[in-house]
């Protein structure tokens, strides 16, 4: 949700170009439109006589863009997903203030932006975008009236209402100061070169250096070609820097020869789900503790994250364990609920959905313990957390979740086991789950998904059903497909459909049957029937044949880890219909990557 990036003391004296490449590795965080500032070298100061920031907006994706800004080395970038004014050139940041010397970048939204907006009009200001964020420049020009700039910068963020993360470059003192109150901000250090680099994630500057540090809310950084301050925004005070090296390789962060990062993150499953088993240990079995002691267990998360929340809800079951489960959204009215005996286990990837932190705030106020399993490093929801399940899986960079998902579906199997007293043998399947998952990935079985997915291109719906486990997993699974090939897949439970959605099956219309070789298996074929009896086209994915399937994904036999498999056909049918559709697998329209606003 907006990317943001700057880089101070750019060693090859083109931050512009710098910036935008560091902007493409972000845009999977908003691609509504994007936009650089800098502050020029002197060598090119003809550019609006040397005195002013120079500054390039344009709407729309950064693909292949090019940069004609002029050379320098401090330079800020953002990406955007439009909230507060629709998308223009005008609303894409960064934005100045009157002078031309300030511009702001913004992540979040300003709650009371138009008090603000209004007192600053009767002063004179001229607003050139409808957003919220141009508010911020305006207000640091006047406050640099009797302040030093960090200063101003530090008293302008204290006075806005929301979630926000801004980085501000001033030319006079060539300094980019940013703060951060509940959206992300990260800075990285390249010592050898001695340049800085501030990020909305990490995978912005990862090609120049792996030593970080993760703002926390109330935090703010002054970067000058000196190197980077922080300080407590509530006192004022200078803080100590802790620099942590990230084990994350350069390659984590590129496409590695795949046509989409979306493709080389469903490859990457076959090793995710497996690491994913060698790590946690002593916090799951910490975890299957407490909830073996009697702690109420209430899974939350949203989107994919939710239907993980729903598969663990099973998982559990499994093991004799009640637990609730809820859309992160949908949780506040069951917060007041929560107590000291109360274990709120957060899913997310990002660890920065803003639906997901204010469910675990609610429920943290009521003394409940939370447990966050997430995926992305330094994030704010592992912050809040009393233990956290960080399972691994590498930086994620399409939008859409796949690798993520299935490292924290196998984090919540191995918690259902070790309740059970049985986490080695839970480990063991999981990596045995890892290496079956190849017989989904040969050429063979790939070139039947795409076959699969043309014969699907023109339909307008597709009806998943699942049962017990392969409920989440067919929920998933039509997720996949609605974002990123725009088709209408729909999921239910096998069980509702002759409860009303059987009057939406047709002649010909799709079905998809995920099963497993479970206790409901005869069951689930029975709903195959249903639909087979109303002309549908029933398409199962499972480790068996049946007369019930018109065709059949075969995916291996995995107990109750088959739902990874037939999940995973969900994602690859998802893309191979995408690219079919022609959307763009890495980023579908309207979605970021990390929904960072209610
Ligand atoms: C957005 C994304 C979804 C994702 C959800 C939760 O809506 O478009 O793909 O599943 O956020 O994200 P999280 O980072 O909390 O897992």
């Amino acid at each position: 949700m907006c990317g943001i990036f700057a880089v101070v003391n750019d060693k090859t004296n083109n931050a512009a170009q710098t910036v935008l490449t560091g902007l493409k590795k972000l845009e999977y965080r908003g691609y509504d439109s994007w936009g650089i500032a800098i502050k020029s070298a002197p060598s090119t100061s003809e550019v609006d006589g040397g005195q002013k920031l120079v500054i390039e907006k344009h709407i729309g994706k950064i693909g292949d863009a090019k940069t004609n800004l002029p050379a320098g080395n401090t330079a800020i970038g953002h990406t955007r997903w439009a909230t507060h004014g629709g998308v223009s050139d005008a609303n894409a940041h960064p934005h100045l203030d009157c002078t031309g010397k300030l511009a702001v970048i913004h992540n979040g939204i300003v709650e009371n932006y138009l008090e603000f907006k209004e007192e600053l009009i009767k002063k004179g200001h001229q607003f050139s975008s409808e957003t919220d964020t141009e508010i911020i420049a305006h207000l640091v020009e006047e406050k640099i009236k009797s302040q030093p700039i960090t200063q101003a910068v530090f008293t302008t963020f204290n006075s806005l209402i929301g979630s926000n993360a801004i980085g501000v470059i001033d030319f006079d003192s060539e300094t980019i100061i940013a703060c951060r109150n509940g959206s992300p901000l990260v800075v990285g250090v390249d010592e050898k070169n001695q340049q800085y680099f501030l990020g909305s994630d990490v995978p912005a500057f990862l090609k120049y250096t792996n030593k970080v540090h993760f703002l926390d809310d109330s935090e703010a950084v002054v970067i000058t070609k000196k190197g980077i301050r922080l300080f407590d925004l509530k006192t004022g005070k200078e803080k100590k820097l802790s620099i942590q090296n990230l084990d994350w390789k350069l390659e984590d962060a590129e496409k590695g020869g795949y046509p989409h990062f979306l493709l080389k993150e469903i490859m990457e499953q076959k090793e995710t789900i497996g690491k994913t088993a060698s790590i946690n240990e002593k916090e799951i079995k910490e975890l299957a503790k407490l909830i073996k002691e009697g702690y109420k267990t209430i899974l939350i998360g949203c989107g994919t994250a939710s239907y993980c929340a729903l598969a663990g809800k099973y998982f559990l079951a499994n093991e004799g364990i009640i637990s609730q489960n809820y859309g992160a959204y949908e949780y506040l009215p069951f917060s007041k609920f929560a107590d000291k005996k109360t274990l709120v286990i957060a899913i997310s990837q990002s660890g920065e959905t803003a639906d997901t932190l204010i469910a675990v705030r609610a429920a943290k106020k009521n003394r409940a313990k939370i447990v966050a399993v997430v995926n992305a490093r330094g994030s704010t929801l592992e912050r809040m957390a009393d233990i956290v399940l960080a399972v691994s899986a590498g930086p994620e960079i399409a939008v859409v979740s796949t690798k993520a998902f299935t490292a924290q579906l196998a984090t919540l199997y191995l918690l259902s086991k070790a309740v059970e007293n049985k986490y080695d043998e839970g480990k063991k399947l999981i990596k045995n789950l890892s290496e079956s998952l190849d017989q989904i990935f040969t050429v063979q079985s790939i070139n039947r998904l795409i076959d699969l997915a043309k014969s699907l291109i023109d339909k307008e719906h597709i009806f998943v059903i699942g049962k017990h486990l392969n409920f989440p997993a067919a929920m998933e699974f039509a997720l996949k497909i609605k974002e990123t090939s725009y088709l209408h897949a729909e999921a239910f439970a096998a069980g509702e459909l002759k409860h009303g959605v059987i009057t939406l099956i047709q002649k010909e219309t799709p079905c998809f049957v995920l099963a497993s070789k479970d206790d409901v298996k005869g069951e689930i074929l029975s709903s195959a029937a249903e639909l087979k009896a109303r002309g549908g086209r029933i398409i199962g994915v499972a480790p068996f044949e049946s007369a019930e399937f018109d065709e059949v994904i075969k995916t291996p036999d995995l107990g109750n880890l088959t739902i990874f498999a037939n999940v995973i056909v969900g994602q690859l049918l998802g893309y191979y219909l995408g690219i079919g559709r022609g959307a763009d697998p890495d980023k579908p329209r309207n979605l970021a990557k990390s929904v960072t606003v209610k």
